[in-house]
């Protein structure tokens, strides 16, 4: 069987590695059927600290192509990825081709392979936000439409998908085990809906034991376990207005003392928001900033030891759940709803005062195990599991 994956961004290097490795430990196998994997990277990011250092750190093979498609305005991106997606797909012929979470990259890959009737693997489908202002909810909900199998991470997104019209639920949406796999009868229509757990559990698993030995991170900084908060801010909705941006910029300001820093990671759009805005060297003057990103390793390491984070990423309110670390998300909403049970995560907004009220609250209990939501870490065997149960007729 030939699969192929799309991937183009940071957080869908991280989705892409656990399967990567899976796909080559059954090749190793003896007596298993053989998977070709083929990557086609999408060139959405490109930066060595977006990109590359994700492919070391994870050891993920070198995609077969890359697209070299880079920044552009979303329906230009978007297009150019679709047209050469298109053209690598008719060459491959893959039996399924994975998209991976909600960025334009997945949404091209799935057009393109819905369009050209092959048969098309969403993973993390059925996350909503509820929100068509999100570039990243109408990248999921149409890429979830044009799937065929669609892996969720958790119960409550089977039900958001139950919700909008998917009757072919396996398991009745329960976390699907191996033994459960079995009754599944494999002429079931497609589309077919499936939770195997949460691919990112696998990531972290997989790695944070290896991120723990080679991070110098916290060394370098001259940092201390729980000594500092940490801070994420990328999403569209929070860099893109001018007036959010910065009465952000001037609370974490507030937030950031000599005995205990402020540590922001600055992505790319981030810092050409904070220059175009003239804010960039004040930032640099009130918080300490990390930039360009820090990689993988290294942001695992200092989620793990960060007092608290402050974030609008959803894989990082996700990590800080794994470590135990208490999260403020910068968002009205989040689609990892289950993390903010307990008090773990709170959904404060860009409201300063939100903000300030989270960050020297005493944090609530001890998390529960993230297992409880997002399954046993294991979805990655899962997946390859559910498709070797399944035979798709392309048109
Ligand atoms: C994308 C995803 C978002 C995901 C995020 C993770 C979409 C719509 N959004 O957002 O869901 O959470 O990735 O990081 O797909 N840039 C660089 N170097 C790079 C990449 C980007 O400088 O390697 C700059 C460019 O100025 C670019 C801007 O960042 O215009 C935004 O990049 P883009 O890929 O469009 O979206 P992200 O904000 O990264």
């Amino acid at each position: 069987m030939k699969i192929a994956s799309i991937v183009g961004a940071r957080p869908q290097f991280v989705k892409l590695a656990p399967l990567a490795q899976a796909v080559e430990e059954r090749n190793r196998a003896r007596g298993s059927k053989k998977i070709e994997h083929v990557i086609i990277h999408t060139g959405q990011h490109y930066d060595y600290q977006m990109n590359k250092v994700f492919f070391d750190e994870l050891g993920i093979p070198e995609p077969r192509y890359n697209l070299n498609v880079g920044s552009e305005t979303h329906g230009r991106q978007t297009g150019e990825m679709m047209k050469q997606i298109e053209s690598v797909l008719v060459q491959e012929r893959p039996s399924w081709t994975f998209v991976y979470g909600d960025t334009n990259s997945t949404l091209a890959g799935a057009i393109a392979a819905a369009k050209l009737g092959r048969p098309l693997a969403h993973v993390e489908a059925g996350l909503r936000s509820y929100r068509r202002d999100m570039p990243e909810e109408i990248n999921r909900v149409l890429t979830d439409h044009c799937a065929d199998l669609l892996f969720c991470p958790t119960i409550t997104a089977v039900r958001n998908l139950r919700k909008e019209g998917f009757a072919n639920i396996l398991n009745n949406g329960e976390l699907i085990s191996r033994s459960s796999l079995t009754r599944v009868v494999p002429s079931a229509s497609f589309p077919v809906v499936v939770n195997v757990g949460d691919i990112m559990i696998d990531a972290l698993r997989l790695t944070s034991a290896t991120a723990e030995k080679n991070s110098r991170i916290m060394e370098t900084m001259g940092l201390r376990p729980k000594s500092y908060f940490l801070a994420t801010l990328h999403r569209a909705e929070n860099t893109d207005q001018p007036e959010t941006l910065k009465s952000l910029m001037t609370t974490f300001a507030e937030i950031h003392t000599a005995e205990k820093p402020l540590i922001f990671c600055l992505h790319p759009r981030t810092r050409k928001a904070l220059k175009k805005n003239r804010l960039f060297t004040n930032v640099a003057r009130s918080v300490i900033l990390i930039d360009p990103p820090p990689s993988y390793f290294d942001i695992l390491i200092l989620e793990k030891y960060a007092a608290k984070i402050l974030t609008d990423s959803g894989g990082i309110q996700k990590e800080a759940y794994f470590f135990n670390v208490p999260c403020i998300t910068l968002r009205n909403e989040t689609e990892w709803v289950e993390t903010t049970k307990h008090g773990r995560n709170i959904i404060a907004g860009t409201n300063r005062e939100r903000i300030l009220k989270a960050v020297n609250e005493k944090p609530a209990g001890k998390a529960m195990s993230p297992e409880l939501f997002y399954g046993r870490g294991i979805a990655r065997t899962l997946i390859l599991d559910v498709l070797s149960r399944f035979r798709p007729t392309p048109l």
